[in-house]
């Protein structure tokens, strides 16, 4: 028995007890109690071992070597796909050159085919994600909910027709091909869809889950999207503050990388993520009590500024932080213990200290793409300025033009 929505609220602001909270194994995934309409049995919100047995296998489309290929050898022609038709125009909104840009990642790395490679196919289901991702984080929306939930339940049903059944039975169709001996695994696509088509049966995974499952990584393409617009935005505000007039910051991918993790701290991608208690009180090692049946508010934002592990520049921009070994510099922007983002090194790359040879490293879908941006002329547009979204309580850009100088 977990906690509802009339449960007294237990509200978490520092990194510490941020931190243990979202790795108790006592304390359930809650954030998106409202979106079940869509989310119900995904990996984001399943619990204990049934969610250990979905990630584990989830988890093999995210190996390094795969992530090592998506960077270095498909994102520069997703980039020129992308990005070419704004570059021509000298403009464009970044939120939209951003969503489309990870959109066709994050389709890649979920298994949705996409045939034509069109701009109008990339519209069509750049329209997809806007809802799913709207459903998603339902529990942040100003919009009449019921209004939300008929649209997004729309668009599933025509993201099945349109995009979806086909990625189904083509890689339904290689799996037997596989079994019958005719082609080799190296032939299997490397998604999260084909990887759940081969263990199905094994996880009880039923056929009506799987487009959601799919959606959800798409969704995941729209948390990344708002991190490229948000470094940029960071990136631009802090070169004009130290007259870093012929860029450097953004001629180095490594420090762009820095720049990211910075970015992602002070602009989580919610304002808080909630976790259920059980039937009995949970302490933390601060001492701290949640009640039993209490929802637990993990303040993210506040966490992510605590001065007693960020220092008293906290909520400054400050690409060259120390913090200790043991905290992230990300804070916890993308969560932490079981639920811990599976994108994570697909969208950030992997820990700076690693010590492996920069040409092997990870550096992250949107550090690479912002980097590209940059190495594109990009500039703040000279007469229309960035405009917040309207439509939600989260920290997000609706509108934000900029130019190419080249
Ligand atoms: C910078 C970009 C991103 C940020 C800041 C971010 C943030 C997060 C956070 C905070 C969680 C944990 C939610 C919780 O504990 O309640 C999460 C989970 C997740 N993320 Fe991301 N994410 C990003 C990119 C991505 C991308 C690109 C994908 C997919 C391609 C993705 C897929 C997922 C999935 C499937 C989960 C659920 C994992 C689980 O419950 O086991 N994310 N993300």
């Amino acid at each position: 028995m977990y906690a509802s929505s009339t449960a007294a609220m237990v509200r978490l602001t520092t990194y510490a007890d941020a931190r243990e909270a979202l790795r108790h194994r006592e304390l359930r995934e809650a954030t998106h109690d409202e979106a079940l309409f869509l989310l119900d049995n995904t990996v984001l919100v399943l619990h204990g071992d049934a969610h250990t047995r979905r990630r584990r296998v989830e988890n093999r489309a995210f190996r390094r070597d795969i992530l090592g290929h998506f960077e270095r050898d498909q994102l520069a022609d997703i980039f020129q796909e992308t990005v070419g038709p704004f570059i021509e125009q000298s403009e464009g909104n970044l939120v939209e050159i951003a969503h489309r840009l990870v959109m066709n990642l994050s389709a890649t790395v979920a298994g949705v085919d996409r045939p034509l490679r069109t701009p109008a196919e990339t519209d069509r289901l750049y329209e997809f994600l806007k809802h799913l991702s709207e459903g998603a984080t339902i529990i942040d929306s100003t919009r009449d909910k019921d209004e939300v939930r008929t649209e997004v339940l729309d668009a599933l049903d025509a993201f099945k027709r349109e995009f979806y059944s086909a990625s189904e039975a083509r890689r339904r169709a290689l799996i037997a091909d596989f079994h019958a001996g005719t082609i080799g695994e190296e032939q299997l696509p490397r998604d999260v869809l084909t990887t759940l088509l081969r263990y199905q049966t094994e996880l009880g995974v039923p056929d009506d889950l799987l487009p959601r499952e799919v959606g959800l990584y798409l969704v995941g393409a729209h948390t990344a999207a708002n991190q490229i617009t948000h470094l940029v935005h960071e990136l631009l505000t802090w070169m004009q503050q130290t007259g870093d007039k012929t860029r450097v910051a953004a001629k180095d991918l490594r420090f762009v990388q820095r720049c990211m993790l910075e970015s992602v701290r002070l602009n989580p991608p919610a304002p808080s993520l909630l976790r259920a208690a059980p039937d009995a009180e949970v302490v933390l090692r601060t001492g701290r009590s949640i009640p039993a049946n209490a929802l637990v508010d993990v303040d993210l934002a506040s966490a992510n500024r605590d001065p007693s592990v960020f220092g008293n520049d906290a909520s400054e921009f400050n690409p060259r932080r120390e913090v200790s070994p043991e905290v992230y510099p990300w804070g916890l922007s993308f969560g932490a213990g079981t639920h811990v983002c599976i994108g994570q090194e697909m969208a950030a790359g992997q820990p700076m200290d690693e010590d492996v040879a920069p040409e092997v490293h990870l550096y992250g879908a949107v550090p690479r793409l912002v980097y590209m941006l940059f190495e594109h002329g990009l500039t703040p547009h000279p007469e229309r300025p960035p405009v917040a979204a309207g439509h939600t309580r989260r920290r997000e850009w609706g509108e934000y033009p900029v130019a190419f100088a080249r």
